[in-house]
Formats: C-alpha cells, structure tokens, sequence
C-alpha cells in the first residue's frame, strides 16, 4: 500500500483500487489528491497542457513512473523547475512518495477549487481612494 505525503499529509491507497477521478493519469498524484481531498492546481484537467499541478518530490522518486517527453517538455515551463519536479497528473504512484506544493504557479486558473497561492507574484494594492493627483 503505497503512502503518498503532501506538503506533511500522508494518505495511504492500495494499488489498483483507487477509484478513477477523471483527471490526469489513473493512481497519479493527482489522482490521490483528489480521492483524499487534498487540492492540487489542474488547470487543464490532467492533461499535461499547462504547469498547475508542478510538484517537487523530496522523498521517493523511484516510486513514480517515469517521466515521459510529453510531461518532460511541459516541466520546462513550470515556474520554480527543480530536478526533482514533476507534473502530478503524469507521475503514478508505485510506492511511497513524499512531494511539496510550490506556493504559486504560472497559470492563476483553478478548476479544483479555492485559489493559488500567489505570494509575492501579485503586487500589494494601490490605494483607490481618491483620484490621482498631478
Ligand atoms: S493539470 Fe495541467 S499539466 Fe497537470
């Protein structure tokens, strides 16, 4: 039974009977984020088009299917790209795997819900009160 910990919370799923959540690849990290709750970024619907679901896997990398030319040519666009990183709708699960969410993205669209954490990739706010002066 595999264990997959996300930024420090492991969920556990027995190989094979994950039930399929229709995005990304079968039993991928995307795939156990979404069977345990845990958002993960999926701007395209796992379909390796974009960079949302960019993971850095700290622990385990033998324990995910390989990376193949598609998600490898996709990771170089990612933001933050790491030797450890990965698109969490590619990589399958195989055994246990630690990874970490980076704290933004390049794309600003959910379709899992709640928003990116964009840090200091916005601006603070301007004042709007009052017009500006000349
Ligand atoms: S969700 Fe778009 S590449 Fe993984």
């Amino acid at each position: 039974m595999p264990k997959v910990t996300i930024d420090g919370k492991t969920v556990e799923f027995e190989s094979g009977k994950l039930p399929y959540q229709d995005h990304g690849k079968p039993e991928s990290i995307l795939d156990v984020c979404l069977n345990f709750g845990i958002h993960l970024e999926h701007a395209c619907g796992g379909s390796c088009a974009c960079t949302t679901c960019h993971v850095i896997v700290k622990n385990g990398d033998g324990n995910l299917s390989e990376a193949e030319d598609d998600e490898l040519d996709r990771l170089d666009m990612a933001p933050g790209l790491t030797l450890h990183s990965r698109l969490g709708c590619q990589a399958v699960v195989t055994g246990d795997v630690e990874v970490e969410i980076p704290s933004w993205n390049r794309n600003y669209v959910s379709e899992g819900g709640g928003s990116i954490n964009l840090g200091e990739a916005i601006p603070p706010p301007r004042n709007v009160v009052g017009a500006a002066k000349d």
